[in-house]
């Protein structure tokens, strides 16, 4: 069986609800999966939630709640998020979830046996109210503590750690010789500074169970608990072994006693992780230093995109300045939020959501551009043909195909904004063909009637090819319009975009607004 291409996100913390940075990456993950499968790919698209640790165990406590409890009510908003806005994964991971734990529990098993997890005492400075370590960053300027922290003391514990030093120098080279390993450059770039001029300390995986309970118990120490990055890293890999990637799993050897049988293609590794900026030094040095030490083969791309703020300041709840992801889409349609957040930023930079900014791409690309475009191409025809698709004209196939063309390209290079820029480009010049061949005039005059059916079978045709270019982007829509254009089945693969597709003689269906006006007064 050939391997899937295998795309993931960031799990997700629950200590909080779901916000417009999770929607937003897991859009773009969203995006990047349709687009493999319009290629004809099979694809696997894993997102999901992080449960363990301090955080939640507070959060849980704080409503009066188990743990357990908590994160299940948690993970289900997480979920519903994922349908609201029409992503397509796979699975859903959740760190809790006891296939995860097995995994996580064989990968310990098997670093511990070889030497490259062992216990070392800590010294720090201890918060006993807020339960935590804190570091000589966390001191006040005249060098005492917030009296938040409460009494704070000096305690030396037991932890166990992984051997992660002794990697630094392989990674700086696995870095160097794979540019792609960690995209944008830019990212790479910070990484490769970060590891040549920091040395790489072991990493402390565990917490006593006497302070922290809720995490997955370290299995040749029943006195503590993983924690936290090693357990919520690993999701990536365990989905896989847990659903019997045969391959993925033989690493582990007798270290997981799971499905060992090819349950069903392959898909470790995996082909890009989707994170945000602030999570880059977990996964492109942790996690390849773990899988590497576990010999484990190592996922080809971390995908780093950057941050959302709002109205120029970074999103706080305390402040109410945030945007609801669920709320946008109830109010303007899943297809208008993704398209913004795709449009607006490309994968990397910084972005800042406003809501005029928003509702001015809505109504002038949205709006004006494509909803206006598909719904006069389709009204016209309905109107002078009686909704039945005139004699081929490839008029304007020599100006779309170098554009369909130009979007393939940048979807198979990720570059998303710019493949909707190009679709745009399609759209403004339909617009303009409308505006230049007047059909509406050209309907007035018999002699031009032949003159008319090649207009609108060229209004039409650029209405399919949209279809099939926006579907990874706009599926809802795209279906829409496919559905308008009294098509069968759905525009999800890529090989229709090639001009002439629309047989002379087919009838349409019935053209309707695909984004209504919301700024003109309703009567
Ligand atoms: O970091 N704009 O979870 P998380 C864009 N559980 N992206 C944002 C954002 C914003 N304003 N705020 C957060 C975690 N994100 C860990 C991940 S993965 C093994 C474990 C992104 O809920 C953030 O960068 O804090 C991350 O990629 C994702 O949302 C989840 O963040
Ligand atoms: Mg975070």
């Amino acid at each position: 069986m050939s391997k899937r291409f295998y795309i993931t996100t960031a799990i997700d913390y629950v200590n909080g609800q779901p916000h417009l940075g999770h929607a937003y990456e897991k859009v773009i993950a969203d995006v990047i999966a349709r687009t493999h499968r319009s290629f004809g790919e099979e694809v696997f698209f894993l997102t999901g939630t992080d449960e363990h640790g301090q955080k939640v165990q507070q959060a849980a406590h704080a409503e009066g709640k188990s743990p357990q409890e908590y994160c299940d009510a948690l993970a289900a908003k997480f979920q519903a998020l994922a349908a609201v806005l029409n992503v397509s994964n796979d699975d859903f991971v959740r760190t809790t979830q006891p296939r995860h734990k097995a995994v996580v529990a064989a990968m310990l098993n098997k670093l511990h046996a070889q030497g490259d997890i062992y216990k070392a005492p800590y010294r720090g400075w201890y918060s006993w109210k807020e339960e935590t370590f804190l570091t000589d960053k966390d001191r006040r300027p005249d060098g005492t503590f917030d009296p938040f922290w409460g009494d704070v003391k000096e305690l030396v514990e037991e932890n166990w750690y992984f051997r992660m030093g002794q990697h630094q120098s392989w990674l700086i080279g696995y870095i160097e010789a794979n540019p792609s390993f960690v995209q944008p450059d830019y990212r790479r770039n910070e990484v490769l500074g970060f590891l040549k001029s920091q040395k790489l300390e072991d990493l402390c995986i565990s917490r006593p169970k006497a302070r922290l309970n809720w995490g997955i118990p370290l299995p040749f120490d029943p006195d503590y608990v993983n924690y936290v990055w090693f357990d919520a890293l690993t999701n990536y890999y365990s989905i896989p072994v847990a659903l019997g990637d045969a391959g993925a799993a033989a690493p582990l050897g007798d270290y997981y006693q799971g499905p060992t049988a090819n349950l069903q293609p392959a898909l470790w590794p995996a082909d890009i992780h989707v994170i945000g900026k602030d999570i880059v030094k977990f996964h492109a040095v942790y996690w390849p230093i773990m899988l590497k030490a576990a010999g484990v083969p190592l996922p080809k791309q971390v995908l780093v995109h950057g941050w959302w703020q709002k109205d120029g300041a970074k999103m706080s709840k305390t402040t109410g300045n945030v945007v609801d992801p669920i709320a946008v889409v109830n109010e303007w349609g899943v297809d208008a939020f993704r398209y913004y957040v795709v449009r607006e930023l490309a994968i990397g930079p910084d972005g800042n959501w406003t809501d005029a900014g928003f509702q001015a791409r809505y109504h002038a690309e949205l709006a004006n551009g494509l909803g206006n475009l598909v719904n006069r191409s389709l009204s016209m025809l309905q109107r002078y043909r009686g909704g039945v698709v005139p004699p081929r004209s490839d008029e304007l196939a020599a100006e779309i195909n170098p554009f369909s063309q130009t979007v393939k390209t940048s979807l198979a290079q990720h570059q998303l904004q710019p493949a909707l820029q190009t679709i745009w480009a399609i759209v403004n010049r339909a617009n303009q063909f409308v505006d230049q061949t007047a059909p509406f005039k050209l309907a007035k005059d018999p002699a031009q009637a032949a003159r008319l059916d090649a207009v609108l079978y060229n209004l039409a045709e650029t209405c399919r090819l949209l279809a099939v270019l926006l579907h990874p982007f706009l599926p809802e829509t795209a279906q829409k319009m496919y559905t308008q254009l009294g098509l069968a089945g759905a525009p999800d693969r890529l090989t229709l975009a090639a001009w002439g597709g629309l047989e002379p003689g087919h009838r349409i269906g019935e053209p309707a607004p695909l984004f209504p006006r919301r700024d003109a007064p309703r009567h």
